[in-house]
């Protein structure tokens, strides 16, 4: 297969020296395309800025904005039979960026917000019947719902939900803990497990849709 994957965080531009982010690491997302090149596929990483080494054999790609993983997405998804978006892209971003840095002296600021583009639901109508689109579900409370709802609104046919409220797995972790929804209501749990292994059992379920799809 043609893999595209994204991982790590984005970051937004408050000032010259300020911006705004999240706690993501990037593992899971490096895991998911290591182990799709593993298994022999053509894999190309779009990776926010996270202090891994690219996994080998498979093209980086840098991005740092939401604008920045949209741009890099929308160019590529076109020829790709499955996308795995596991970067966690951050939902607002300062209206203006500072031209000079904030000085303290100035008092905290007030900065106006507003939404960074929804990568998956942008590409949501570009999506051909042959792929397979998978996101991933970071959650704190109400995991399954929440994750059966982002399934629907962006179209997807799998989604990976992850607790990221406990310290032994999710964000910064070397582990993690899955329950893969499914677009026709299954689910699928992935116990506790480092997320290299986490990583190869999504990409067997989500090879089983593509094979299924293309019967
Ligand atoms: N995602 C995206 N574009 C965004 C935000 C998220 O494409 N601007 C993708 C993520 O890569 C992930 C999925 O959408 O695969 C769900 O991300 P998550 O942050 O859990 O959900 P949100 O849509 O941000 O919803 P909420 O803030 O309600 O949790």
């Amino acid at each position: 297969m043609k893999v595209l994957v994204t991982a790590g965080p984005t970051r937004e531009a408050i000032d010259p020296v300020r911006f705004v982010s999240n706690r993501s690491s990037g593992k899971m997302g490096y895991a998911v395309a290591a182990a799709a090149r593993r298994a022999g596929h053509d894999v190309c990483l779009v990776s926010g800025p996270v202090a891994l080494a690219p996994p080998r054999g498979v093209e980086l790609v840098r991005a740092t904005t939401a604008a920045d993983v949209l741009a890099a997405v929308k160019k590529r998804v076109r020829g790709c039979d499955l996308l795995v978006m596991a970067a966690a892209i951050a939902d607002w971003r300062p209206k203006k960026i500072a031209a000079r840095k904030l000085k303290k002296r100035a008092g905290p600021p007030r900065i106006e917000w507003v939404p960074t583009p929804d990568v998956l639901k942008e590409i949501a109508p570009l999506k051909k019947p042959a792929q397979v689109f998978c996101g991933f579900a970071a959650e704190t409370e109400r995991l399954a719902q929440e994750a059966q709802r982002k399934l629907r609104e962006k179209n997807l046919d799998a989604i990976a939900a992850n607790d990221v409220s406990k310290k032994d797995r999710g964000f910064e972790s070397d582990r993690n803990a899955l329950t893969i929804y499914f677009a026709d209501r299954r689910a699928v749990r992935v116990a506790l497990a480092t997320k290299e292994r986490c990583a190869e059992r999504l990409l067997d379920v989500l090879t089983e849709i593509f094979d299924r799809k293309k019967k």
